[in-house]
């Protein structure tokens, strides 16, 4: 079997990570011995831990003590109120600086520990364990930490990187096609931005891809993962090049928030915001021919219908985006397979003409 050792280099150190199926129980990662003896707190949702817990037993036999610590599912769990209950929960267990937060779930719970830990006792080590497709290939990899206000998602965080991320593909075979349909959009975002060989196997793989086969799925895990670090590397507070990594997220950001968050998965909004881009992108020379392969790849997706939105709504939402500074709008538009560009000088008119077509079409 096939294992990635891949590494991250961040401002504060360097973080490997492991990828593979089965990469968990082999231990190649050493989070042995980074448990051993030392009070661990688990943080987890009831879903992982119900179909998953038992691969984190021999790890807990090494740990002074071990706490498991259940938060809610989904994005619940990124609240303040969450937030202050584990600080409590951990202070309480008798977590100290050299204590160790392991993040064992998808980028809700990634997010919300990895913010926990950077901020308890002014920031102690944690480990990534990601569990679903997108938190592989995206959320527990660049450090980037969050919880949501009301109005605001992800809008207060920090940047505090694991010491670790595992990504055991075999964790991925109990995650529903749904979730697994999300992760690959954002592999597909990853294969525009920078690796056309990507784009060739997904067109080449999709089917096996979305059926949750460990085999098929280490590989792209492991090309996705590398170019996120390639680019965080490059820019790891996002200053600049970083933003590409947006690809996609201007509209899908945008639906995300018009639906409240519920109808669509982050994933899915995502691919919504990669057609939308394929289109600004062709107006300005984008060939016809990687257009249509785009468009046909997400096609196979069968993304689920888009309920009737508002232009004016959308464009509110896009205008409240963090990612948008004073600079005004920036669009990262493809260029070829493999290549995008960031985009600030569309007018703010083109961009509605254009989402109103796009709409229209879609409904
Ligand atoms: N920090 C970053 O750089 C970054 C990047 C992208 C996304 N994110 C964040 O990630 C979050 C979305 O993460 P997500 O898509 O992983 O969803 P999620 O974490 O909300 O998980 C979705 C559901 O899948 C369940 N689940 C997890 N693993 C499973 C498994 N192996 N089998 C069956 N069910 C499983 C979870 O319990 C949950 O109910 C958002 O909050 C987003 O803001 C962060």
């Amino acid at each position: 079997m096939t294992r990635y050792r891949l590494q991250l280099r961040h401002p504060s150190g360097v973080t490997p990570i492991h990828v593979g199926d089965g990469v968990l129980s082999d231990d190649s990662s050493q989070l042995e011995d980074w448990v051993l003896d030392r009070r661990v707190f688990v943080i987890s949702s009831p879903t992982v831990l119900g179909l998953h817990a038992r691969v984190l037993a021999p790890l807990s036999e090494r740990a002074a003590t071990w706490n498991v610590l259940e938060v809610p599912e989904g994005e619940d769990a990124k609240s303040l109120e969450v937030a202050g209950s584990l600080w409590e929960a951990i202070l309480e267990a008798g977590g100290k600086r050299d204590s160790r937060i392991l993040a064992f779930g998808g980028g809700s719970v990634g997010d919300l520990a990895g913010f926990v830990a950077g901020s308890y006792m002014r920031g102690i080590d944690y480990a990534q364990v990601p569990t679903t497709l997108l938190a592989q290939v995206d959320a527990a990899i660049g450090g980037k930490t969050a919880i949501n206000l009301t109005k605001a998602k992800n809008s207060v965080g920090l940047f505090h990187h694991p010491q670790r991320v595992v990504a055991d593909t075999r964790l991925l075979r109990t995650l529903p096609r749904e979730e697994l349909r999300s992760g690959l959009m954002e592999v597909l975002k990853m294969a525009i931005l920078s690796d056309g060989e990507l784009f060739v196997a997904l067109e080449r793989d999709l089917e096996g891809l979305l059926s949750g086969d460990a085999a098929t799925l280490s590989p792209v895990v492991a090309a996705a993962a590398e170019g996120k670090i390639s680019i965080v590397e490059r820019d790891p507070t996002e200053r600049n090049e970083r933003m590409l990594l947006n690809l996609g997220h201007t509209l899908g950001h945008a639906l995300e928030a018009g639906l409240d968050y519920r109808l669509l998965r982050h994933g899915e909004a995502v691919g919504y915001g990669l057609l939308f881009a394929v289109r600004l992108a062709e107006k300005r020379g984008l060939s016809a021919d990687t257009a249509g392969r785009i468009r046909q790849l997400v096609d196979r997706f069968e993304l689920p219908k888009l309920p009737a939105l508002e232009v004016d709504t959308l464009i509110e939402f896009m205008g409240r985006d963090k990612k948008i500074d004073e600079g005004g709008w920036r669009w990262v538009l493809p260029t070829e397979l493999g290549s995008c560009e960031v985009v600030s000088d569309l007018a703010r008119e083109e961009v509605e003409q254009a989402l109103q077509a796009f709409l229209t079409e879609l409904s």
